[in-house]
């Protein structure tokens, strides 16, 4: 065994062994980091709920779909966010910038229904303009959307599909000429495993090469 190997040596889990708390350990752990999606959405009444996920990506960009996994309480009912999108049809996600760290916690507390989270948090809210939730005003980031299709992927979750009809950017953050979005002005945060979190502040440029561009490398400084 050469030492690359030795360095390489991997531990097997068999997933279908594994407890889902034990699958959950595993995968929010080594999937990472994470982008935030901090949810607003608006009940029946148009009373306004946020709160944050972090099972959260786009997946695609024409359609235009962003995906949450939302789990149920651990008493089987819909998290308010789940049940919202489910009665209204559309939620706003908003990317969570450094600045706003404390707030997003705040919207995660399990505070009683009659509670403002969004009050706690010290968030502003900017009205929705294609979609009846507002956006937060100090995300860099919101993207309104239309519910496409939730996935039911089992008893305890959801995966909950959305097609992007509107965006809020802040102006500081994107040039509207090339349409190009400043990570560093982004500021995002994301999520690691347990109740860690990382900063976007480390980042580099790494062009995805021709062939000839690849093959004139190795010609180069062979591996
Ligand atoms: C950073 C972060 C990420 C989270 N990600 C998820 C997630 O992906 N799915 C989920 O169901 N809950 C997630 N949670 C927990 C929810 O935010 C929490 O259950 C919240 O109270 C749900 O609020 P709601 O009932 O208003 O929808 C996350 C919490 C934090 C702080």
């Amino acid at each position: 065994m050469n030492d690359s190997v030795a360095t390489h040596e991997a531990i097997g889990f068999d997933f279908s062994a594994l407890t889902g708390r034990e699958r959950y350990k595993l995968l929010i752990g080594a999937v990472v980091p994470r982008p935030i999606a901090l949810v607003t959405t608006v009940d029946r009444d148009g009373r306004v709920n946020a709160a944050p996920f972090s099972f959260f990506n786009c997946l695609s960009a024409d359609p235009a779909i962003l995906a949450l996994g939302v789990e149920y309480r651990p008493d089987g009912r819909p998290k308010d966010t789940g049940r919202n999108v489910r009665e209204t049809q559309q939620f706003t996600v908003n990317i969570v910038s450094h600045a706003m760290l404390e707030g997003m916690n705040a919207c995660a507390t399990p505070f009683e229904p009659e509670v403002d989270e969004l009050a706690a948090a010290g968030f502003t809210l900017r009205p929705g303009v294609k979609v009846g939730c507002p956006a937060i005003a100090e995300s860099p980031a919101a993207f309104e959307c239309r519910h496409h299709v939730t996935l039911s992927i089992g008893s305890s979750r959801d995966i909950i599909l959305g097609e992007v009809v509107h965006a809020h950017l802040h102006r500081s953050v994107v040039d509207a000429g090339n349409l190009h979005v400043d990570p560093v002005a982004l500021d995002a945060i994301g999520r690691m495993g347990g109740h860690g979190y990382s900063t976007t502040r480390d980042l580099f440029d790494l062009p995805t090469l021709s062939v000839a561009q690849w093959r004139a490398l190795q010609e180069r400084s062979p591996a």
